[in-house]
C-alpha cells in the first residue's frame, strides 16, 4: 500500500492550531475549557467532519473522531492525544497526536484503505494538569482510574468547581457516562513529541515506548502570620514563604537522595499572599510533581517530602497542610503492540528503539484499558513545554507515516491484540 503524507497539509494545521492561543507567539498558552480551548476544538471538529469521521463528545469533553471500520462491532483500534497545552508551551506536544492521527486516517483514505476494525481517534480533555492540579483527566475518567466523584470534587485555583467549568464549556451529561468498556478498543498508540534529547543526539528517527514514568502530584499550604515589612522584627516572623522556600529545597534534595537519574521533583507552582514587597508573607501555595520509572522509589520520596513538612513545621511554628492529587503507577506497554510499530517503522525505513518516557501522557491511563504503546518523534535539543519547542516537518513526517502503517496493520484485523 503506497501511503503519502501529506506534510504541507499537517504543518499548516499544526500553524494553525498555535494561532489558538492565550499567549504572544511562538508561546503556546491553551487551558482546559477556556474560549481558546473552545475555539480550537470547534475548528478541530470542523476538520474531522470534512475527513468524514463520526465526531461525538462526551460529558468531561473528550472528542472521538470514528472512521467506520467494515466490520464496526469489532473493537475499534485506537489513537490520539491532547491539545491542551501549559502556558508559555510550545506547539508541538500533543497537537502531533492529534493532527498526526488526523493525517494518518487521510493518508489511508486516499491510499483506498478500508479497515475491518474501526479506527478511532480522539482528543482527551486536559492532559495538562494547569487548571484542575491533575494531569490526564480525560483519560483517567475514560479509564476508571478517576472515579466521578473524585472528578466532582475538582476545583480549579479561583475555586471553580469542574462541574461548573465543563457544563459552561457546554459539557452536561452526567461524568458516571464516560468510562469505556476494557475491550472497547483493541490497541491504542499514541504519536508524541519526545519531550527528550536522546533521539536527536542518538540521531535515531524513532522512539517505541515501552514503558511510562509513574507521575505523583501534590499540593502544599503553609499558613504562617503576615504582617508590616518593617515593623515585625525577625524574631517575632512567621513568614510562610521562607517556610515554604526550605520545603522547596527538601522537595530537590528528595529527589537527588536516590542517586538514580531517573527520580525527578519539580515545585513548578508557587502563590504568595498577600505578595506585596513590604508584606510579610502570611501564605503560600506550593504545587509539587515527583516521577520515577520504579513507583517504590517515587514514593520513597514522597515520604521524605512529608518528613520535610513536619521539620518545617516545628521548626519555624507554621501551620503546613499537604494534599496528595495522584500518586499513579508506571505503565507497561503492550509488547504485541511495540511489535507492530518497528514492523512500521522497519517498513517505512526508519530507524528505532525503544525507550521509557519520563513524561507522562494519556496512554498512561489508556494502557489500562487497552494494549498500548506510543511513537516519539524527536524534538530539537529535547526542549518541551516552552516557546522553543521543536519537531521538523521529516521527524513529523516519519512519524505519522508509521502511525498510518501500524493503524493499518492494527485495523486489519489480521494480527488480534489482547481482544
Ligand atoms: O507533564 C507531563 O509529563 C506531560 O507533558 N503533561
Ligand atoms: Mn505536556
Ligand atoms: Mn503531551
Amino acid at each position: 500500500m503506497d501511503i503519502r503524507i501529506n506534510f504541507d497539509r499537517i504543518l499548516s494545521e499544526l500553524d494553525t492550531l498555535a494561532g489558538f492561543s492565550d499567549a504572544e507567539a511562538p508561546a503556546v498558552t491553551r487551558v482546559v475549557f477556556t474560549p481558546t480551548d473552545l475555539q480550537a476544538r470547534a475548528w478541530i471538529k470542523k476538520l474531522f467532519e470534512e475527513a468524514k469521521l463520526l465526531v461525538r463528545e462526551d460529558a468531561v469533553g473528550n472528542t472521538f473522531a470514528r472512521w467506520q471500520g467494515s466490520q464496526p462491532n469489532l473493537p475499534a483500534v485506537g489513537t490520539g492525544s491532547h491539545i491542551d497545552a501549559i502556558p508559555n508551551a510550545g506547539r508541538y506536544d500533543g497537537t502531533v497526536g492529534v493532527l498526526g492521527g488526523l493525517e494518518a486516517i487521510r493518508a489511508l483514505q486516499e491510499a483506498n484503505f478500508q479497515p475491518r476494525r474501526s479506527v478511532e481517534l480522539l482528543v482527551f480533555t486536559s492532559e495538562e494538569p494547569t487548571r484542575f492540579g491533575i494531569g490526564c483527566l480525560g483519560s483517567r475518567l475514560l479509564s476508571g482510574s478517576l472515579t466521578a466523584e473524585a472528578a466532582r470534587a475538582l476545583r480549579d485555583r479561583e475555586g471553580q468547581s469542574l462541574e461548573k467549568v465543563r457544563a459552561v464549556a457546554g459539557f452536561r451529561g452526567s461524568l458516571e457516562e464516560v468510562p469505556l468498556s476494557a475491550g472497547y478498543y483493541s490497541a491504542f498508540v499514541e504519536l508524541h513529541i519526545e519531550q527528550g534529547p536522546i533521539l536527536e543526539r542518538e540521531k535515531i528517527m524513532l522512539g517505541i515506548v515501552s514503558d511510562i514514568a509513574a507521575p505523583a502530584g501534590m499540593r502544599i499550604w503553609v499558613e504562617g502570620e503576615g504582617g508590616h515589612a518593617g515593623a515585625v522584627l525577625m524574631g517575632q516572623r512567621r513568614d510562610a514563604l521562607t517556610a515554604a522556600a526550605e520545603l522547596v529545597l527538601a522537595v530537590e534534595s528528595a529527589a537527588l537522595s536516590t542517586g538514580v537519574i531517573d527520580t525527578v521533583a519539580t515545585t513548578g507552582v508557587c502563590d504568595v499572599f498577600p505578595g506585596a514587597v513590604n508584606s510579610v508573607p502570611s501564605r503560600v501555595r506550593l504545587e509539587i510533581d515527583v516521577r520515577d520509572v520504579e513507583e517504590q522509589r517515587r514514593n520513597a520520596v514522597l515520604e521524605l517530602i512529608q518528613g520535610a513538612v513536619e521539620r518545617v513545621r516545628n521548626k519555624r511554628g507554621v501551620a503546613i497542610r499537604t494534599e496528595l492529587l495522584n500518586a499513579d503507577p508506571p505503565a507497561r506497554c503492550s509488547d504485541a503492540v511495540v511489535q507492530v510499530l518497528t514492523d512500521a517503522c522497519c517498513a517505512w525505513g526508519c530507524s528505532a528503539i525503544p525507550m521509557i518516557s519520563r513524561a507522562y501522557h494519556d496512554s498512561l491511563f489508556m494502557a489500562r484499558i487497552a494494549p498500548v504503546s506510543m511513537l516519539f518523534i524527536p524534538c530539537k535539543n529535547g526542549v518541551s513545554h516552552r516557546p522553543d519547542e521543536y519537531a521538523g516537518p521529516q521527524d513529523i513526517t516519519n512519524g505519522v507515516g508509521v502511525l498510518a502503517r501500524s493503524l493499518a496493520q492494527l485495523a486489519s484485523g489480521e494480527r488480534t491484540i489482547g481482544c
